[in-house]
């Protein structure tokens, strides 16, 4: 389909996102252009035939032309529409849904840097190194501003957004730099918010790979802040205080204060851990306190794959004596703590259900 096109008019198309992207685009283009080309064509004819002074019949229509004619193009001209719309939208909801084996990549937007951070720990600013031919899945945040990062050549566009997680995925199908940029607006120097994608042979990322300093991945990081920034003083399988406990819950829907219900993923993570308040889990008290301000969004990226390293099917859980997922269940008591403040004594028994009294 690219052969349609003469090079210099499309920009390189170099994942499997943007042969979808440009074939759209070509067919729209084409659908137009017979548009243009059929009411022109009507448009030259009609002011030919019917001058002033030609001798062309301007009677009635014959009854054909005006009914099932009409008929005719009104419906293949609906059908045309649903057509493109059904076109576009399976594509564009095929570019939010990333296969479950791609490889992730956490990406922070600042002014004026893009930072990312592969799970397999690889950290990099204003460059992205990807294996061909592998999905790779990004989950956007930004730290200050709405930024939002573009590969042209991937026909990929997605805000990073502060306090809020958005994922997009591309699967690269060339080997090569491919330009990655900001496209909104975000201070001085977001024009020089650019950065570049390479995508490397499989062999060669592997190479390029180990020769990275060595660094934890993302959930390792998060192991350590979670004791650190005293969520495992609540969250812990062995606490008393009653909270969620947090393994095997990642992708799961639980059930919410006031019967609404919630899938755990990084959205939800995110909120639970600055918004404690909103989204309570049925059967717990609304006392956790925010951490707005006190994380920052790495950190929350970090806190976040740590959770969702505990429910990630045969992967090991790291904390020691730790029962098997399947005796965690959340929910299954319901007596309530009284607070779970960060370093706070944790108290020795649950008080009774009520208004919720700090010590
Ligand atoms: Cu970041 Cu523009």
């Amino acid at each position: 389909m690219g052969s349609l096109m003469p090079a210099w008019l499309m920009p390189v198309a170099a994942s499997t996102h943007a042969a979808k992207v440009d074939r759209i685009f070509i067919g729209l283009t084409l659908v137009s252009a017979a548009i243009v080309l059929l009411v022109v064509g009507f448009v030259v004819t009609f002011a030919i035939r019917f001058r002033r002074g030609s001798k062309a019949d301007r009677g009635p229509l014959p009854e054909v032309v005006s009914r099932e004619f009409e008929i005719g193009w009104t419906a293949a001209t609906l059908f045309v529409f649903v057509f493109i719309f059904w076109w576009a939208a399976s594509a564009e909801i095929g570019a939010f849904s990333p296969p479950k084996d791609a490889l992730e990549v956490h990406v922070v937007g600042k002014q004026w840097m893009w930072k990312t951070q592969a799970s397999n720990g690889a950290r990099e600013i204003n460059e992205l190194h990807v294996p061909v031919g592998v999905p790779v899945r990004l989950v956007l945040t930004s730290q200050d501003v709405i930024h939002s990062f573009y590969i042209p050549a991937f026909r990929l566009k997605r805000d990073a957004v502060p306090d809020q997680t958005t994922e997009a995925w591309f699967q690269a199908t060339k080997t090569g730099t491919f330009q990655l940029m900001c496209t909104e607006y975000c201070g001085t120097d977001h024009a020089r918010m650019l950065g570049r994608v390479i995508v490397m042979e499989p062999q060669d990322y592997a190479a390029w790979l180990s020769a990275q300093p060595e660094g934890d991945d993302l959930a390792h990081q998060g192991e350590r802040l979670f004791s650190e920034k005293g969520c495992s003083g609540c969250h812990a399988p062995g606490s008393t205080v009653h909270a969620p406990n947090l393994a095997g819950i990642w992708g799961q829907a639980v059930q919410l204060d006031g019967g609404k219900r919630a899938t755990v993923d990084a959205a939800y993570v995110r909120d639970s851990i600055l918004q404690p308040k909103r989204d309570v889990v049925a059967g717990y008290a609304p006392v956790m306190p925010s951490y707005e301000g006190l994380l920052s969004d790495g950190e929350i990226q970090e806190l976040t794959a740590y959770i969702r390293s505990l429910g990630a099917g045969p992967r090991e859980v790291r904390t020691p004596g730790v029962p098997p997922l399947s005796s965690r269940v959340p929910g299954a008591q319901s007596e309530r703590s009284p607070a779970m403040v960060p370093g706070a004594p944790v108290a020795d028994t649950p008080s009774p259900a009520g208004p919720v009294v700090r010590p």
